[in-house]
């Protein structure tokens, strides 16, 4: 999925599951991720971050009242920092009661977990979630990428694995560890000339919020031979008007609906 010649295989661009189909499953688990393959998602994005003892977790806030029962589990500690917990302590937690309590139960994944849910015809956009005060998650992700057996050589031979971040210094990190492993870096302001003209010297994508981006700035990337997903596209008008402008992929809380709106136009 790293370069253009890969991308719109389906005659549209790749539909790709924002934290999983996070529309309906809670997000970043593996319910979400079993429902985004369901939903026949292209790939699906989720947040990875560092326990307090170095086990790798897919979760996105810094935080973990909004999305689990920390506060029932733990009413005693002050901090509800993630990288705080062991991977034993968030292992106690419920992450999808919030949501439904159709989903009551559902842990914490690890990256492993999360990698083996979703099977090898289902590829994988990996956020690297960098919280304040972290260092080295760029370099730690690219180590778990490597202990899980057999997963980074599949992953390079099916082109199946894009590791992305806000943090571009962090996703600098991973590219100096893992250079074979494409990877794009995430922009929640529209990019400068400087930054795409630096990004296509070493990325493969450029990934910005899809409120920022025009045709001219699809140009722009794929002229520089960068790809273009865009985040987070929930409306169907949205999802026509990102279609229209060529863009690589779409990022979106409910792929069934991308899906769709790509087989009937
Ligand atoms: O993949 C892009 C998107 O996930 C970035 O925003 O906050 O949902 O991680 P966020
Ligand atoms: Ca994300």
């Amino acid at each position: 999925i790293a370069g253009a010649a890969e991308t719109n295989h389906r005659g549209g661009p790749e539909v790709i599951a924002h934290r999983g189909s996070s529309g309906v499953a809670p997000e970043n688990t593996v319910a979400a991720i079993t429902t985004a393959r369901e939903h026949r998602a292209d790939s699906v994005e989720v947040d990875v971050q560092r326990t307090a003892d170095g086990e790798l977790v897919l979760f996105h806030d810094c935080t973990l009242e909004r999305t689990t029962n920390v506060e029932e589990v733990f009413p005693d500690r002050e901090s509800r920092v993630l990288s705080d917990y062991t991977a034993d302590e968030l292992a106690q937690l419920d992450a999808g009661s919030w949501l439904s309590p159709e989903f009551a139960g559902e842990p914490i994944p690890t990256l492993r977990e999360g990698i083996r849910a979703l099977g090898v015809r289902t590829d994988l956009l990996l956020e690297v979630k960098v919280c304040e005060g972290e260092e080295g998650l760029g370099e730690a992700v690219a180590d778990g990428l490597r202990e899980i057996p057999g997963y980074l050589p599949r992953a390079l031979a099916l082109d199946s694995l894009v590791v992305q971040s806000f943090d571009h210094e962090q996703t600098r990190e991973f590219h100096d560890e893992l250079p074979r492993v494409p990877v794009g870096l995430l922009f929640g302001a529209r990019p400068t000339d400087a930054e795409l003209a630096d990004a296509a010297t070493w990325a493969q994508q450029a990934n910005p919020r899809y409120t920022l981006v025009d045709q001219e700035l699809v140009d722009q990337v794929h002229s520089l031979g960068l790809d273009i997903n865009v985040w987070t596209v929930n409306e169907e008008a949205d999802m026509t008007a990102a279609v229209d402008l060529g863009v690589d992929g779409v990022i979106t809380d409910y792929p069934q609906v991308l899906r769709e709106l790509l087989r009937t136009s």
